[in-house]
């Protein structure tokens, strides 16, 4: 196993808000990761910066021991970093084909539209399962879908690190069963997974290691058992 990204000394203020707090952890290379704490804890915050929408106030960030904190993010996402956004905002106006597309066009070791660009689009529709869909225009599909297609968009870009922010929130108990089944697939690709997710249950089953985050700051990380066990954790979120 070894370190696929490293968070060193994050802080992040906004005016007079500290929206994260000196947060250092490591993440390992094939490892489900997740990213939990009560709202306005810094998740999203943590996942700006390391998709590089966000510059940290101090600290750095590391993908496969380079510093990436600092770079545009659409260089971030050619090294191989993707992520889905919190809310989901697909290109309302583009077909769910054309949406991908654009993740095909500009990710890893990819500089715009090749021969290639096409298949990988339908490669990535095709593992969400939202093949059938390509040719509808993404405002019109259902919210879970259009979680898909954010979790597609993010898959053609050929990423070696995919940020899940929130992707199961608001879905029906079949649904989320569903968008589960593909999070674990994505791992099985070997694709490195950081997962923000609310529902604790979510967490215990699918995460390898689990972080904790409280008023921007890291409050505990280790397994799921570990943080659940943990006294300053439960009063974290019973408190
Ligand atoms: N662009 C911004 N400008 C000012 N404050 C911000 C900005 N983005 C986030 N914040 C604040 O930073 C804190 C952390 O926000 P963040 O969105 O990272 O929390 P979160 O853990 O993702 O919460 P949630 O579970 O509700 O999604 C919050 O207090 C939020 O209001
Ligand atoms: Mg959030």
């Amino acid at each position: 196993m070894s370190v696929m990204l490293e968070c060193k000394s994050l802080s992040v203020r906004f005016d007079g808000l500290a929206a994260l707090s000196d947060v250092t952890f490591r993440v390992q290379e094939g490892d489900l990761f997740g990213v939990i704490g009560p709202n306005g804890a810094g998740k999203t915050t943590l996942f700006n910066v390391i998709s590089g929408t966000l510059r940290p106030t101090s600290g750095e960030v590391y993908f496969q021991g380079r510093r990436i904190s600092g770079l545009a993010p659409g260089r971030i996402c050619r090294l191989g970093i993707a992520g889905t956004f919190q809310p989901v905002r697909p290109f309302a106006s583009l077909s769910v084909f054309e949406n991908v597309l654009v993740g095909a066009c500009f990710g890893r070791d990819r500089r715009g539209a090749s021969k290639d660009s096409e298949r990988h689009a339908h490669e990535a529709l095709r593992f969400v399962g939202l093949e059938s869909k390509a040719d509808r225009i993404a405002q019109d599909l259902t919210p879970a879908e259009k979680k898909r297609l954010e979790i597609a968009r993010a898959l053609a870009t050929d990423p070696q690190v995919i940020l899940l922010d929130e992707v199961l929130s608001g879905l029906t108990q079949v649904e989320t069963t569903e968008i589960l089944a593909l999070v674990r697939r994505i791992q099985d690709k070997g694709i490195t997974a950081m997962l923000i997710e609310h529902v604790m249950r979510v967490v215990m089953e699918l995460c390898g290691t689990v972080l904790v985050l409280h008023h921007g700051a890291r409050l505990a990380q280790g397994t799921p058992q570990e943080v659940m066990n943990n006294p300053e954790v439960i009063e974290a979120y019973l408190g």
